[in-house]
């Protein structure tokens, strides 16, 4: 019989969770404006609100930050980072910021002007936020593929190189700085973009002369799908693949509180020295100086060692194994969701399960508010009310896809939290039909509305 998956670690420490009553959390729901972003934590059981800092370090990271150097210039912790960087990355140019909007900031203040458009698989909402808070234009080009969740493609996050030509035909280069690729693609569902997606861009970028960047967040989990799934990869590391990927971009930005296993933390990442030297003006200004920018030697020293653990194969299939795990149990219960299964979450796709409750109400916010009061799980809409307004219209954007975002942070929840969250799931399914009614705004911000938007339920 074939051995199941099983964690490569053990757990050394833990931390208390807090059970809640339905009557508890209905109050908790109704003071935090039925927004999950307002509950505090000890309202919560299971929290998959995000898998963004919220992983384990290991006994490694945690020894290491007791070696961490907080000289404020010069520091050994940002030499040792800045080595790693160059070895698992391949980029001799590195400025550390506190996370990863804090790296798009610094770098887009260098490379982004009013009407500029940037090409990219579907941007994260950070991203485009600091492209429109410039007056720039994000222009999604990913393959149609990915908006059909029941379709198996093993790289729903790739992009459609017809439509990535068609914008630099249309255009004028001098409004395209450079093309964004999310790696793996969290918008559309933690999807992976295969190596032969990367060249093919790449080689349509340069083409044209403009640059390509990677938004990295997720780049670990991107390989391990590059090695299992396309060909000729099997039998490479994970550290080869990504320095084959990393071989064709200009540069990076990374929200290192993924993919490298740390709570706090990020970078950009180049090869030239022309932007590197005014991004590192921007850098100082908004982050810190270069040697530090915006994190703690011992945080960068914790860095250093989540990108050596955060890039080792036996961690990341029993990471993605666990995610599939959730994914198959709510399949079983009838549930649909986004196939092939994303790297970092499972993503409901809320169009085909609550189909009752109309577009207008957010039914992926009410299907996250429904899945609180039944068992206490925090999870993320990544819908309509993401997607914000129009910039010019002030018209709610209708995105393609409607989901609910289970995201499971690394190496922190077990089987049996699955289990639960896949029951309660049932539960909600089970009475699906009578769902009809959702929620309505009562404020919200101009831009990136879902951290604090206030709501009510439509009576
Ligand atoms: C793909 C992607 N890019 C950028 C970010 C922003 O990173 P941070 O939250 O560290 O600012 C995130 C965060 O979730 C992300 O998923």
């Amino acid at each position: 019989m074939r051995l199941p998956y099983a964690e490569p670690y053990k757990i050394k420490m833990v931390e208390q969770l807090y059970p809640s009553t339905r009557t508890h959390r209905e109050t908790w729901i109704r003071e935090a404006k039925y927004n999950l972003f307002n509950l505090k934590s000890e309202q919560v059981f299971i929290d998959l609100l995000t898998d963004s800092g919220t992983g384990a370090m290991s006994d490694r990271q945690w020894s290491a930050m007791m070696l961490g150097d907080e000289s404020y210039a010069g520091a050994s912790s940002y030499y040792l980072l800045k080595e790693k960087i160059r070895e698992i990355l391949g980029f001799d140019y590195f400025l550390p910021t506190h996370q990863g909007r804090a790296a798009e900031n610094v770098l887009f203040s260098v490379l982004v002007s009013e009407g500029d458009l940037i090409p990219g698989n579907t941007h994260f909402d950070t991203t485009r936020g600091h492209i429109e808070f410039r007056k720039a234009k994000a222009i999604d080009c990913t393959i149609d593929e990915a908006f059909n969740t029941s379709l198996d493609h093993p790289f729903k996050g790739n992009v459609d190189i017809r439509k990535l030509e068609q914008v630099f035909q249309e255009n004028s280069v001098e409004k395209i700085p450079f093309v964004i690729i999310t790696l793996t693609c969290n918008s559309s569902g933690g999807q992976p973009v295969s190596m032969q997606n990367l060249k093919e861009i790449h080689r349509v970028v340069k083409k044209h002369g403009a640059l390509l960047f990677y938004d990295a967040a997720r780049f670990a989990e991107n390989a391990y799908f590059i090695k299992t799934r396309e060909k000729g990869y099997r039998d490479k590391t994970i550290k080869e693949i990504v320095r084959e990927m990393f071989s064709f971009a200009d540069g990076m930005t990374m929200s290192s509180k993924k993919d490298a296993i740390v709570n706090m933390g990020g970078f950009i990442g180049l090869r030239d020295e022309k932007i590197f030297r005014e991004a590192t003006t921007f850098n100082i200004l908004f982050e810190g100086f270069i040697t530090y920018g915006g994190m703690s030697g011992r945080d960068m020293n914790a860095l250093a060692q989540g990108l050596d653990e955060g890039t080792e194969f036996n961690y990341l299939d029993s990471r993605i194994k666990q995610v599939a795990y959730l994914g198959e149990r709510l399949k079983e219960f009838g549930i649909p969701v986004q196939e092939p299964f994303g790297g970092h979450a499972i993503f409901v796709d809320v169009k085909r399960f609550l189909v009752n409750v109309p577009l207008e109400q957010f039914p992926a916010q009410t299907l996250a508010v429904e899945l609180y009061l039944e068992a206490g799980v925090r999870s993320a809409e990544i819908g309509i009310l993401m997607a914000d307004r129009d910039p010019i219209t002030r018209e709610n954007r209708f995105p393609e896809m409607e989901f609910l975002r289970l995201a499971i942070p690394r190496r922190v929840y077990t089987r049996n939290h699955m289990d639960l969250v896949a029951v309660a799931m049932k539960n909600i399914s089970d009475r699906r039909e009578k769902l009809t009614r959702g929620l309505r705004i009562v404020w919200e911000a101009p831009i990136l509305r879902h951290f604090t938007v206030e709501l009510e339920p439509v009576d």
